[in-house]
């Protein structure tokens, strides 16, 4: 008879193996964004307010503005989708977003990827049903709908934080955002996770080990210069955990949103974010983007410095009172280089070559006006418009 039950438990084992699901085949986190991730998100313009139509609309502007040709694929809806879990533990969205599934169809169908927001707490920032206890549950409902990439905000998780030890809530955040991380693999769709958490617990040391793709350093943008900047010196000293994969993220961006449309602050927050490699999720009103506006989104040769492919993020390298000077390696041993006049009148700056290790002179292109400069040396005197940018490539390309 005890013969028997080895036999036996090895039938129940094959039988086990059997009726098990298949395991979702293995998904290359790290592959969902070797470079930093475009698109565009619902927040800084329509807030919790944004409806199905909005994001339609968004969708269909952003091919016809020509941006989704220059590379911005994502479309995301950020807070205010959500509406009640049912007594089956199923988050179902509110009555703004009739049919999530048919509109993830209508993202996709545009040759765009789908997005969408929820927060490890049990709210959103916006007081939203958030996901805490029901990761699994939303991660395979995400998949069903179709979502390519997921915003995970923090939000009233730190409530949970409350009189915990540093460490411990360091801890407490990772394993929140690492359990996400593993119910969206476990779905087997590739899914780019955004963290974000304002840069709690120093999210740039253990985002890309949770699994993140980008992770929010810094506390939420505005659309204003002083923001801007504020949010963009916050990533220095952050540079040696970007990279291909995984990205510091300064925020969205606030480009041609009321406060950030004038040119030159637009050119600066445009340049600044490419020489950060950061992602690049444009926040406007599409449907009333300017040409102005649309002309710094779609900069091909800006473009190219954030997506880089070697994804080694820029700095700030010197500082001369209001001016600044920043740089940024690039693959093919060119240099991305910025002069930023912080005030707002115009300022003549001279370039600093040797800041940046450079001797003699080199070629330079003016990267905004899309020209070649000829080659210039450490005396060469620009103009900077206030609150503006000289952005430029300096070197010979490496031939390949
Ligand atoms: C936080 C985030 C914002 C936005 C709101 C939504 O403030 O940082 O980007 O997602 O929540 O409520």
């Amino acid at each position: 008879m005890n013969r028997c039950i080895p036999a036996l438990l090895s039938a129940l084992l094959v039988l086990g193996a059997w009726s098990r699901p298949a395991p979702a085949a293995a998904v290359d986190d790290a592959a969902l964004a070797s470079t930093p991730p475009m698109g565009w998100n619902s927040w800084n313009h329509f807030g919790a307010g944004v409806t199905d139509a909005d994001i339609r609309r968004a969708a269909d502007e952003l091919v016809s503005s020509g941006m989704a040709a220059a590379g911005y694929r994502y479309v995301v809806i950020d807070d205010g989708w959500q509406g009640r879990r049912d007594a089956h533990g199923v988050l179902h969205p509110n009555a703004k977003f009739p049919d999530m599934k048919a509109l993830a169809d209508y993202v996709h169908g545009k040759g765009l990827k789908f997005g969408i927001y929820s927060s490890p707490g049990q709210r959103t920032c916006g007081g939203y049903a958030g996901s805490a206890g029901h990761e699994a549950e939303d991660a395979r409902l995400f998949a069903s709908w179709g979502v390519d990439y997921l915003k995970y905000d923090m939000c009233s998780f730190t409530r949970r934080l409350a009189g915990q030890p540093l460490a411990a809530q360091t801890a407490m955040i990772e394993a929140a955002y690492r359990r996400m991380r593993q119910a969206l693999d476990a779905t087997g769709r590739p899914i780019v996770y955004a963290l974000c958490n304002a840069g709690w617990g120093h999210v740039w040391t253990w985002g890309a080990a949770v699994g993140g793709n980008l992770w929010r350093s810094t506390v939420d943008i505005r659309p204003g210069y002083q923001s801007m900047l504020f949010n963009a010196s916050a990533e220095q000293g952050l540079e040696r955990y970007a990279g291909p994969g995984h990205w510091n993220d300064p925020d969205m961006l606030e480009i041609g949103n009321p406060g950030m449309d004038d040119p030159d602050m637009e050119r600066t927050h445009m340049s600044l974010w490419a020489l950060l490699a950061a992602p690049l999720i444009a926040g406007n009103d599409l449907a009333a983007m300017n040409a102005a506006t649309r002309a710094v989104l779609t900069n091909p040769e800006v473009l190219a410095v954030d997506q880089d492919p070697r994804g080694v993020q820029g700095r700030r390298v010197a500082q001369q009172g209001p001016i600044q000077l920043w740089a940024r390696q690039l693959a093919d041993g060119t240099r991305a280089v910025a002069l930023l006049n912080t005030l707002d009148h115009p300022l003549d700056a001279t370039l600093d070559l040797a800041a940046l290790g450079l001797h003699g002179a080199v070629p330079a292109r003016d990267l905004w006006r899309r020209r070649d400069l000829g080659r210039i040396d450490g005396r060469h005197v620009f103009e900077v418009p206030g609150h503006g940018v000289v952005l430029l490539k300096l070197g010979t390309p490496a031939s390949r």
